[in-house]
């Protein structure tokens, strides 16, 4: 089944054919299927206008309807979800409670949900309740390691030289790690540093499943902790305040009710892009806002507040700040205003599906300027409001919901690691022999390995 999984590119976002209800669009756009398996397709192309609407406005399963346009997930990834991945348990491994709460237990998985990196925690949790979760390992397609270093490097939890030393003793008591060099295993690195964040990255898992948010890493280091072709793009963690249907605390303006043409609130952080937007505000305080902000102190703007003034203009801007990802990017599309990415090196979750050029925009980053707010300018508003209905679609992808959401970007996450799943595994220091038994170097018996792993 697996290997006989389509190989075929996502369709995009529809481009053509717009009908003219926008407002069934908006709410129809998305529908679902859960059949005997897990079966579900998004809609883009073409969404009826009879889609009967629960009250809350949020996506509702359908039954199946066929047609020719539906594009994902079936496009983009095969016809159903079919995964197993173990979740290693804290109490399994020595160590891993460290890389969870630093070095004396303290930091607690709540001090490291909020804000852009949650997802560390979420992904986690997540996993631990999925229906793809398995509890052998020897059935598991994949294997899910624990950790919230992030965080707890933040809080002092761990310094770098303790991450490093404890992901090693980690995975030397990981045998099936040793059996794949590390190929069917995933590690969350959910900030800009990517797999920087373990120092030694390069050495012991770098071929392993690394999901982050971000896809370049050039400012600081000069490798790329990403690879196109085996790591996944999540989404960054937008504030729960935002994302949670029911109880969304800033609804989106109407355009017309917008104050300006495009905003970035955001601190300089010294960047280029960044200190030239603040100068350009400067220059044209009524078109764009962008105040120099602050870590703190009254230059800073609380959450709510932020979003409010987010939501006042009709493209939110989002220039590269240490790295190439930017929550903003995530952000625009719950305020409902069309990101312009001003960071040339980005990369994007999910590419299968979503045709990044239906929602967004992407500026070079070294044309930022009068021009780029003369261009905005010229755009109609039908061609903004299509942008955002369209954005309306896709955004659920950015939400990290439990599982029983249809459209979630753990749904669309494990879709993508579902294309990971091998059916072998194999490392220079893994063998077999006629009757389909591995053994290492010295003949002995998968089953007989026993930690600690020799690594690297
Ligand atoms: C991974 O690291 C090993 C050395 O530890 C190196 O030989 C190999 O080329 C690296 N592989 C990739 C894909 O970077
Ligand atoms: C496969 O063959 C090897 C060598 O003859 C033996 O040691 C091993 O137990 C066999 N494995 C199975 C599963 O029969």
């Amino acid at each position: 089944m697996r290997s006989m999984m389509s190989n075929n590119k996502g369709r995009s976002l529809g481009a053509h054919h717009h009908l003219p209800c926008t407002r069934m669009q908006q709410i129809g756009a998305l529908f679902l299927v859960v059949s005997a398996f897990f079966f579900a397709r998004l809609f883009f192309d073409r969404p009826p206008c009879d889609h009967p609407v629960r009250a809350s406005g949020g996506p509702l399963p359908l039954p199946f309807t066929g047609g020719g346009d539906l594009s994902w997930p079936h496009r983009g990834y095969g016809p159903h979800l079919d995964l197993k991945i173990y979740v290693y348990d804290e109490d399994e491994v020595d160590g891993l409670k460290a890389l969870l709460y630093g070095r004396d237990g303290r930091i607690t998985p709540k001090d490291c949900l909020k804000g852009q990196w949650g997802t560390q925690v979420k992904i986690h949790k997540l996993l631990l309740q999925s229906r793809f979760r398995t509890r052998k390992k020897e059935e598991a397609d994949l294997f899910f390691v624990p950790a919230y270093v992030k965080c707890v490097r933040m809080m002092g939890g761990l310094k770098d030289k303790e991450i490093t030393e404890t992901y090693v003793k980690v995975l030397s008591q990981l045998p099936y790690f040793r059996l794949s060099g590390g190929r069917d295993h995933i590690f969350v690195f959910p900030s800009g540093a990517g797999a920087h964040l373990f120092k030694s990255w390069e050495i012991y898992i770098n071929r392993s499943i690394i999901l982050t948010p971000e896809g370049d890493r050039t400012d600081k280091k000069d490798t790329s902790a990403f690879n196109t072709w085996k790591d996944i793009i999540i989404p960054g963690n937008v504030d729960d305040l935002m994302t949670t249907n029911e109880a969304r605390a800033i609804q989106p303006l109407p355009l017309s009710k917008r104050k300006y043409l495009a905003n970035y609130l955001g601190r300089a952080q010294g960047k280029v892009g960044r200190l030239k937007l603040i100068e350009l505000a400067k220059q044209f305080p009524d078109k764009l806002e962008s105040p120099e902000l602050k870590f703190s102190g009254p230059d800073k703007l609380g959450r709510a507040e932020y979003f409010e003034h987010l939501r006042n203009a009709k493209f939110c801007l989002a220039p590269r700040g240490e790295s190439s990802w930017t929550l903003r990017f995530y952000e625009s599309f719950f305020v409902e205003c069309v990101p312009v990415i001003l960071s040339d090196q980005i990369e994007l979750p999910f590419q299968n599906v979503i045709d990044y050029t239906q929602i967004s925009i992407k500026w070079p980053s070294n044309r930022i300027g009068p021009e780029l707010l003369e261009y905005l300018e010229s755009i109609p508003d039908e061609d903004i409001e299509r942008m955002l209905s369209r954005g309306r679609k896709v955004k659920c992808l950015w939400v990290y919901a439990p599982e029983s959401s249809p459209c979630s970007a753990m749904q669309a996450t494990l879709w993508e690691l579902q294309r990971k799943v091998r059916k072998f595994h194999q490392s220079a220091e893994t063998f077999w022999l006629h009757n389909g038994s591995y053994t290492n170097r010295d003949l002995v018996k998968f089953s007989d390995w026993k930690p600690p792993m020799p690594l690297a």
